[in-house]
Order: structure tokens, then C-alpha cells, then sequence
């Protein structure tokens, strides 16, 4: 049996995770080159957890710059079996509003300046994406935000921008159109490389704004994302910590697959 040990990716506001105990920074080298910060170590409620903020310490990487391979490759090398990614995001949808969370079950990839995938040249590897959320870790982030009384909804599209400006009207307009909930700049490709990494991932997305489609709201810009951020991020460290109580202490096989991606991924012989 393998032992159950979660990660957590902090976003725009989750710099770190207040109720990490015995909490060590681990520098952990990858082949991929830098990840934005140490590796957070230690334990909630005697469950192991791993925490890494996405844009680094001070918010240093831009969306475009953040070495996503080596982040969820970090992730891997201490142990993860099950990532939650934390992610402030706009909204498309008038019942989701600021400060709500959304469970989101699918991504629309529409940026175009990353590297996304572990396998190239010399190793070919097709992975599934299908269902790019695991519904297992879902639940969990659900059951815990019932029982913390967030506001939330299970399922949804997340739209990935490259960034690091915000959308125009008319993106915001067809983004809208094309039935997407959220939107945000940093789940792609973390999500497809933490299928490649035959890890369960799944991703609680903060709503801070209406973008720029809502006539009665302003249109988005920092000062509008920060001061909603700050409760965000306190329901976030809330959540986190009641997900990493109630959670099962041995992995449970992912029942969509996501930790045996790769079984039957690679084309590449291995005489080759
Ligand atoms: N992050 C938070 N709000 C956003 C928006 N409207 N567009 C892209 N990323 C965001």
C-alpha cells in the first residue's frame, strides 16, 4: 500500500500554507532545471504535504516564466501521490461570483508559450487528458468545503490564457460564449504534466473578478483581484486544512487511472 502524501500549489495570493507543522524549505533538484520556490515540507493533521507557491517567494515568475515541468517534477521526487492546485481566477458566469470557489472538472489550453510535456524526442508518450481532473480528489475537496461552509460549485471549464495581460472584450465575450465557467492563467500545462507524472490532480479556483464581459462590474485589474484575494486565501488555507484532515491515509487507486497514466502512454520501443 502506498501512503497517501498531498500536494498543494498555491497561486496569487497562497504564498504559503499557515497550518503546515514541523515545516522544513527543501531545495529539491530536478532535471528540468528550476522550480519557483524550495519545496515546503512537513505535516497537517499527520498527514504528509508538500507545498509549493506557483509564482514563487515575493511572486517572482510571471504565468509565461514558471518552469511548470520542474514544478510538478519536484512534486513527484518527495513523494506526492495527489496534487491540489490553489488558483485565483475570473469568472464568465453571474452565479459565480467574487470569492466563490469552483471545483473545475475541465480545461480549455490556450496558451502557447510553455513547454508541456515530459516526453520529446527520444521517449514518445501519448497520456489520455479526457477527464483531466481526478473525480476522487474532487469529492474530497467537496466534502471539506461543505463542511467548512464555503460557497462553491462542483464542475466547470477553466480557460487557460497565456497572459500576462488580461483578455480583450471580444476574448472575454466568445470565452463566455463558448460555455466556459473560469479563467485563469496557470492550470495549463500543470494539469497535463501532472498526468504525465501519474499523479490525481485537481484544482480549486478562486473567483476574484468578472473579467471584462459583466456591464454592472468593473472591468478586471489588480487592485479588484487583490482585495478580494485576501479572503480567498484565508478560505483556502481553511479548506486545505480540512481536506488534509479527512484525508484517507492510504492511496486509493485514482478511479479514472491518473496514477497509471503512462501504462499504456509510451510508443517508443524500448530498443529504440
Ligand atoms: N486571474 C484572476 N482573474 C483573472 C482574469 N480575469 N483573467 C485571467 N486570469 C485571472
Amino acid at each position: 500500500m502506498t501512503k497517501s502524501f498531498l500536494g498543494i500549489i498555491g497561486g496569487s495570493g497562497l504564498y504559503d500554507l499557515p497550518g503546515l507543522e514541523n515545516k522544513r524549505e527543501v531545495k529539491v533538484p530536478s532535471p528540468w532545471g528550476e522550480p519557483s520556490s524550495d519545496v515546503h515540507l512537513g505535516e497537517i493533521s499527520g498527514l504528509s504535504v508538500a507545498f509549493l507557491p506557483r509564482h514563487g517567494e515575493g511572486h517572482v515568475q510571471s504565468p509565461s516564466s514558471i518552469n511548470y515541468r520542474a514544478n510538478i517534477d519536484v512534486m513527484k521526487r518527495v513523494g506526492v501521490t495527489d496534487l491540489i492546485s490553489v488558483s485565483a481566477c475570473g469568472s464568465f458566469k453571474e452565479e459565480l461570483p467574487p470569492g466563490h470557489f469552483v471545483l473545475v472538472d475541465q480545461f480549455i489550453d490556450r496558451t502557447f508559450a510553455r513547454e508541456k510535456s515530459f516526453f520529446g524526442e527520444g521517449c514518445v508518450a501519448h497520456v489520455p487528458m479526457a477527464d483531466p481532473v481526478s473525480p476522487r480528489l474532487a469529492d474530497q475537496i467537496e466534502a471539506a468545503a461543505k463542511a467548512e461552509g464555503i460557497a462553491h460549485t462542483r464542475g466547470g471549464t477553466y480557460l487557460v490564457m497565456e497572459g500576462p495581460q488580461f483578455s480583450t472584450r471580444a476574448e472575454s465575450y466568445m470565452y463566455k460564449a463558448w460555455g466556459c465557467s473560469v479563467i485563469g492563467m496557470t492550470n495549463m500545462p500543470e494539469a497535463k504534466l501532472a498526468r504525465e507524472a501519474e499523479l490525481c490532480y485537481a484544482t480549486i479556483a478562486m473567483v476574484t473578478d468578472f473579467d471584462c464581459w459583466h456591464e454592472e462590474h468593473e472591468d478586471v485589474d489588480m487592485t479588484a483581484i487583490i482585495r478580494i484575494m485576501k479572503g480567498n486565501s484565508e478560505k483556502a488555507s481553511r479548506l486545505v486544512a480540512r481536506i488534509a484532515a479527512d484525508f484517507p491515509r492510504e492511496h486509493e487507486p485514482c478511479p479514472i487511472g491518473s496514477d497509471r497514466a503512462l501504462e499504456h502512454a509510451i510508443v517508443t520501443s524500448r530498443d529504440a
